[in-house]
């Protein structure tokens, strides 16, 4: 008996001191992001909209465990950053790989996540071979047509009941709000965004369909892309939502541009998604925003001024620029349905190579080791000013 009752004084000695070692450490911020008290993101915006984030391969085949421990941690929603695309769903004609869009599904379907897939229909990351024929020259319209439906209907099909969303088309305005001159454009005509849509539709009845695109504050793109729902409503298609990218800088877009895009958006009758938010924090080399990928400069050590690291008034201003983005999503709730990043930390970001390759840029809200950066204690603290929108 006696024995046993050291044996329980002993027990409740060590829990006392694990106790004390863990506040200290707390305190200290030396623990992992699992075991830190801070509510996690998905759980501070839970009933207000999904916090999701992109994964790279690295993370769909647990080769970076520490970056997929945070992503079960903090994010209820997810999408492919790359193993969607169609140069590598259908890298020949007919010849499907879905090695890690498999992966990436069974990862999310397991940690009960809201599966976004990205993208149906891009002009970039679109095999060659999509758009030629035989004879070296461009298919007709009615064959594109045909492999737009069969890669459609046969990934959407794959995936039906699983994957919960869809980037069906990505980009296809130019800033301006013209069409973008891309193949798909030019060979059927502005008829392929309405008739990817229905493939998606029919492959899976249930499944959320979304546009999706960068620069959506600039007025030609926005009043575009309102226009392109209005059209597909009034012709009784289905679209769900529009994502907005969210490629941002310390610097732009204004507040006032992002809020008023939202606004207007959900006035069409649509969900609004930001879909792919970064906020770079290295100047830019250039006066063009938004996210061309064909837009490359050349490297020099001046455009390249953080290799050691961000000084703190510069990651005040993204900390600032986070939470200004955040709190105009939580005031129009009633319309905005998520937010992902595009990324989990600042090592994996592709912001490190656009528009220069080999840059040390410090876009997303974990670090280079995947610790929290101080704005995701201050996202936490802004979702509690916000009650949960009832509608
Ligand atoms: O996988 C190959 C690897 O085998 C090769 O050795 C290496 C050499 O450069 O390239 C690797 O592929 C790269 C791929 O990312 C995977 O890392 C491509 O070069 C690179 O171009 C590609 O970049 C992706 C980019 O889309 C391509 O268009 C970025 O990771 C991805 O973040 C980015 O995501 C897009 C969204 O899909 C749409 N919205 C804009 C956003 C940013 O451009």
């Amino acid at each position: 008996m006696l024995k046993k009752q050291r044996i329980m004084s002993l027990k409740k000695h060590l829990y006392c001191l694990y106790l004390v070692v863990f506040a200290a450490l707390s305190w200290a911020g030396c623990t992992s992001p699992e075991t830190t008290a801070m509510p996690t993101l998905k759980d501070a915006y839970a009933g207000k909209f999904r916090i999701g984030t992109a994964m790279n391969t690295d993370q769909i085949t647990g080769t970076d465990a520490a970056s997929v421990a945070v992503i079960k941690e903090h994010f209820n929603s997810i999408v492919a950053e790359n193993c969607m695309k169609s140069e590598i769903l259908q890298p020949r004609e007919g010849k499907f790989d879905f090695t890690l869009s498999d992966q990436f599904v069974e990862f999310g379907t397991a940690n009960q996540q809201f599966i976004v897939g990205h993208t149906l229909v891009w002009h970039s990351q679109t095999p060659s071979w999509f758009f030629v024929g035989e004879d070296g020259r461009d298919v007709s319209r009615e064959e594109l047509i045909a492999r737009m439906k069969h890669h459609i209907t046969t990934v959407v099909g794959r995936y039906k009941g699983k994957v919960h969303a869809w980037d069906v088309v990505n980009e296809a305005f130019e800033d301006d709000g013209s069409y973008r001159k891309t193949k798909f454009f030019t060979i059927i005509g502005k008829e392929y965004i309405p008739l990817a849509f229905e493939f998606a539709r029919t492959a899976d009845p249930n499944a959320e369909l979304y546009y999706n695109d960068y620069s959506m504050y600039h007025e030609g793109k926005r009043k575009a892309v309102i226009r392109l729902i209005e059209e597909m409503k009034s012709a009784g298609l289905r679209i769900d939502a529009v994502g907005m990218h969210g490629h941002y800088t310390l610097a732009y877009p204004s507040l006032n541009s992002f809020a008023q895009s939202i606004q207007q958006l959900g006035a069409a009758g649509v969900q609004v998604m930001v879909t792919e938010l970064d906020i770079s924090v290295i100047p830019s080399p250039y006066e063009m925003q938004g996210a061309e990928i064909s837009t490359r400069f050349s490297y020099t050590p001046e455009k390249d001024p953080y290799t050691e690291g961000i000084p703190d008034s510069i990651a005040k201003l993204q900390t600032d620029r986070y939470k200004d983005f955040f709190k105009v999503c939580l005031q129009h709730q009633d319309v905005v349905s998520r937010i992902t990043v595009w990324g989990v930390n600042d090592l994996q970001s592709w912001r490190n190579d656009w528009p220069i390759k080999g840059r040390t840029d410090y876009p997303l809200l974990f670090d280079r080791k995947n610790q929290p950066k101080p704005v995701m204690e201050e996202l936490v603290r802004l979702a509690s000013q916000y009650t949960v929108n009832p509608g």
